[in-house]
């Protein structure tokens, strides 16, 4: 059984691919669950990951508080304006049962990932401010995981932050820099892959619902504002569930189409491309590569897939 590690800034995309992998129970075990502030404060981002827990209905896996502010940058820039005030669509749950453990997230990471040595793997769903912090206080863990798979930068488009960056490194770059610097194994899932082909439409919608799953109507609920803040903003009735690809490419490999090294490098200049994350995909700068980037994810059985394990 893979064991997996969720770190998370827990929006209503957080909060589909957190359910999906604890419900993926025949391929993945999430160890630990891991909260960093970004697209809300902490308090909510962990308020969420424990109601995603409590909605998956599988097991409990403990759930650890995070940095509350990123490392370098002053003021946490967040992304309510699209999720809503409580990241979760307005739908302004109550606190659940189930809290979240004493321990601080980066520690959490370093006591996991040094007592199994090469077993773990961490998936990254927000800023990389809590794995930075982990790395900053034990560097051993970047050749102690077996993989990390990053959610975040721009590739070939725009940013969905700013016209450069992308929201997750763009939240904190200073982190993101660190963690490129750090000799991780790691794959980045960035936007432009992650919302090619994939944003849910209409006829998605009505096949997740069709058999009246709570988990699925839960989902679709809590994607509430995220709807409409992408029909308001570009005209359509589609949404992308962004941190889900990255988990439905983690647990099913093979929907990757294509990856490749590179050396790559986040803009840490406080201009106007503050966050960019720059591939050197033709090798053009001569550099050791750094990462390895996803070039392609079957949007078709990312779809099969997720709605699958939202609605068994
Ligand atoms: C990322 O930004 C956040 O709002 C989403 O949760 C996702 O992790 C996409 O850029
Ligand atoms: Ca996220």
């Amino acid at each position: 059984m893979r064991r997996l590690i969720i770190d998370t800034d827990t929006g209503s995309d957080d909060v589909w691919a957190i359910i999906a992998a604890l419900r993926a129970v025949e391929n993945i075990h999430v160890e630990a669950i891991t909260v960093v502030c970004g697209n809300v404060s902490l308090d909510l981002c962990v308020k969420n990951a424990l109601i995603a827990c409590e909605v998956a209905n599988t097991y409990f896996p403990p759930v650890y508080r995070g940095m509350a502010r990123p490392l370098v940058r002053e003021k946490l820039f967040t992304a309510d304006y699209v999720h809503g005030s409580d990241g979760l669509g307005e739908m302004h749950l109550p606190d659940p049962a189930r809290q979240a453990e004493s321990g601080h997230a980066a520690d959490a990471i370093i006591d996991l990932v040094m007592s199994a040595p090469g077993e773990l793997e961490i998936v990254t769903l927000g800023p990389l401010s809590n794995l930075a912090m982990a790395y900053l206080k034990e560097p051993r863990i970047a050749e102690n995981i077996k993989k990390l798979w990053i959610m975040g930068g721009t590739g070939f488009d725009q940013g969905n932050a700013t016209p450069a960056a992308e929201f997750n490194v763009y939240v904190d770059p200073e982190a993101a820099s660190i963690i490129l610097g750090a000799g991780f194994p790691a794959i980045w899932v960035t936007w432009d892959v992650a919302c090619s082909g994939t944003p849910i439409t209409p006829e998605d919608v009505k096949l997740l619902l069709a058999n009246d799953h709570p988990i699925a109507r839960f989902c679709y609920r809590c994607t509430q504002s995220l709807r409409e803040y992408d029909r308001k903003k570009f005209g359509h009735e589609e949404f992308g569930i962004i941190d889900s690809v990255i988990m439905m490419a983690l647990i099913y490999p093979e929907i990757m189409r294509g990856a490749y090294d590179a050396y790559c490098e986040i803009e840490l200049n406080r201009g106007i491309a503050y966050g960019y994350f720059s591939i050197d995909k033709h090798k053009q700068l001569h550099k050791p590569c750094n990462a390895t980037v996803c070039s392609q994810v079957d949007a078709a059985a990312y779809k099969q897939h997720l709605f699958h394990l939202l609605t068994y």
